[in-house]
């Protein structure tokens, strides 16, 4: 395939000439990155499930009228340098040349720093209206990271909707002091607020509804005998609805408030609906697979916000688990769902005469 890297470095391979037929571009594909510890399937099956639909498109004769696309969006689960779906969102304009370029990881590089290392122009970075002009239709096959089609008893779902969902950075400040000497009337612990922070957030979800995670802290020193000087809590808080996510923040919010944390939305994504004509095109091509949303967010989600037609196809999961090791899809259904993208893809780009 004939790969074209963007202004933010992800990867396109086209088969056929995506300028021949402006606008027309059938895409898929989905990520390559993981969260810290993920499993081997969130991302990677969308890349791999593509190829693999190629190679049957390939190996049946079938020779596209329209261009078809494999897409390998970059940085989409936010884990070196904090923005879900950091590569759909530079293009799209989501996100901020400006604003991408300062973020820094763990060990304090910014993203102009790490694309310089590998030979990149993060100058260049930004909305990407050429790569996005491409796209007739992007959908993007998921392993499915949820339990809706192991308790349907079906091995690919269409995704129609998807969660509203944002991060939070939770700065609570305290006062170094010695563990053994300090009585605890005098102490200003940043901990115990860090503590509170995420009791807060699980009691918020419950009131609310929604679903609300501290996955990460980091504690200052962070010596086992150093009262906590300052604790930073990372907040992923997720809503079928924008009401009860924001009701949910506001909740925590409120919490730590008399703690004097500094409370920063990291990102937001409002709740996503995809292309409805698109969706029921893609149910009706799989024999009625089922339509459902999804908590989880994609880079499918960022494209259909930016106005891009873009669906989902989901694989089942038989345990629903992700974002570990122990997620997993059956060989069978994974061949289902590249069976699937290869209908898709023949049907949307049509066969040359
Ligand atoms: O966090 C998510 O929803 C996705 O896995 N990036
Ligand atoms: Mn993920
Ligand atoms: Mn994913």
């Amino acid at each position: 395939m004939d790969l074209i890297e963007d202004r933010m470095g992800n990867q396109w391979g086209w088969w056929g000439d995506p300028e021949v037929v402006a606008t027309a571009g059938v895409v898929t594909g989905s990520h390559l990155d993981s969260v810290p510890d993920g499993g081997a399937f969130d991302g990677p099956l969308g890349v791999v499930s593509a190829l693999l639909a190629i190679d049957q498109l390939r190996s049946d004769g079938f020779t596209p009228r329209r261009p078809i696309a494999i897409v390998n969006f970059v940085d989409e689960e936010g884990a070196r340098f904090g923005i879900s779906c950091l590569g759909s969102r530079v293009i799209t304009g989501a996100l901020s040349p400006d604003k991408a370029r300062d973020l820094r990881d763990a060990e304090g590089v910014t993203l102009a720093e790490a694309m310089r290392g590998v030979g990149r122009q993060p100058e260049h970075l930004g909305p990407d209206p050429e790569s996005l002009g491409r796209i007739g239709s992007f959908i993007e096959l998921h392993i499915e990271q949820g339990r809706a089609l192991i308790d349907l008893g079906q091995a690919v779902g269409v995704g129609n909707r998807l969660w509203a969902h944002g991060r939070w950075r939770i700065e609570i400040p305290g006062e170094a002091n010695h563990a053994g000497t300090t009585r605890l009337s005098d102490r200003r612990d940043a901990m115990i607020g860090c503590a509170r922070a995420v009791l807060a957030a699980r009691v918020a979800a419950e009131t609310h509804g929604s679903l609300a995670t501290v996955g990460k802290i980091s504690i200052q020193p962070g010596g086992v005998n150093a009262i906590a000087r300052s604790a930073t809590a990372w907040l992923d808080a997720r809503a079928s609805g924008e009401t009860a996510l924001r009701s949910t923040v506001a909740q925590i919010e409120e919490e730590v408030a008399s703690l004097d944390a500094v409370v920063t939305e990291e990102s937001w994504t409002p709740q996503t609906a995809f292309d409805d004509a698109l969706v029921n095109r893609l149910a009706n091509l799989l024999d009625g697979a089922p339509v459902m949303s999804s908590g989880a967010g994609h880079d499918a989600g960022i494209l259909a916000n930016a106005g891009v037609p873009a669906a989902m196809i989901f694989v089942r999961n038989p345990t629903g688990v992700s974002h570990s090791p122990a997620e997993w899809a059956d060989p069978e259904d994974c061949y289902a769902g590249a069976a699937a993208l290869a209908t898709v893809l023949a049907e949307f780009a049509g066969a040359a005469q």
